[in-house]
């Protein structure tokens, strides 16, 4: 069994420096600022599919705010012309919000609530789940952003290891688990193959790949358009297998 590294910062002092070059991980490790609570093996996960959003003017969508650190550090990360909403239940949550972080308090199993967020700030480019990681949670708020999202947006979910936990709703193979509802959605992106047996989804239709990590998922939008099988016969006597 792999072993993870639990790291949280508790240390005072001032921000860190805001390099542009910085990466997620140097900042994390070098954050004396507000606490960020992450697994070590996150940091590149953010790298490796948040990348393409830097320095653009997107939104995005944290939900669970924790101690203020995470949306710190991607509001740095993103750069100055992003929008950074984070959401939580509790209402001491909102002294963590800046000029940058907008901090809305509220329940993301609740759709009206989502929407509010919608209305406020437009359809966000990229949602980050880390809040209760109760299933029926992860599967609400999925469900109720995902498909408002533009194309080309980005959903990830982490701590889905939650999904596996009775008392976190979920479980193995558990009706209502939220890494049951990611295995659905595997069917519906392939949807189109299955010969009428799997009615095309909404969900299927607008998704361009699902990626699993360990306790990561995420969902990439995009119409996968192309399917159209091309064999090129550039030798003679080729034939199409
Ligand atoms: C793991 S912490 C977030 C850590 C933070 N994102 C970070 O990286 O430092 C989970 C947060 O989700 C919040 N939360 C719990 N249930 C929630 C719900 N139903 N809706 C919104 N936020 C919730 C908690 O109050 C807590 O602050």
């Amino acid at each position: 069994m792999r072993s993870l590294v639990m790291v949280r910062h508790f240390r005072a002092g001032p921000a860190p420096r805001q390099d542009r070059h910085m990466s997620l991980n140097q900042y994390f490790w070098a954050n004396k600022d507000r606490p960020i609570r992450k697994w070590a093996h996150y940091l590149p996960l953010y790298e490796r599919y948040f990348r393409p959003f830097v320095g653009r003017s997107i939104v995005f969508l944290e939900i669970g705010c924790g101690n203020g650190g995470s949306s710190q550090m991607f509001k740095h990360y993103f750069g100055p012309t992003a929008k950074l909403v984070s959401v939580d239940i509790r209402e001491e949550c909102k002294s963590f919000g800046d000029e940058q972080v907008s901090v809305r308090i509220g329940d993301q199993g609740d759709p009206a609530f989502m929407q509010s967020l919608v209305d406020e700030f437009g359809a966000p480019d990229v949602v980050l789940d880390d809040g209760s990681h109760l299933s029926p949670h992860m599967i609400r708020s999925f469900e109720y952003l995902y498909p408002r999202m533009p194309r080309d947006a980005l959903y990830m979910v982490e701590d889905v290891h939650a999904s596996y936990w009775t008392d976190f709703q979920g479980g193995l193979r558990t009706p209502g688990a939220f890494m049951e509802r990611v295995k659905e959605t595997l069917d519906e992106l392939h949807a189109h193959w299955t010969r009428g047996e799997l009615p095309e989804t909404e969900i299927g239709r607008m998704t361009r790949g699902i990626h699993v990590h360990d306790s990561i998922v995420v969902f990439e939008k995009g119409a996968f358009v192309n399917r159209s099988d091309q064999f090129i016969p550039n030798v003679e006597g080729a034939t199409r297998w």
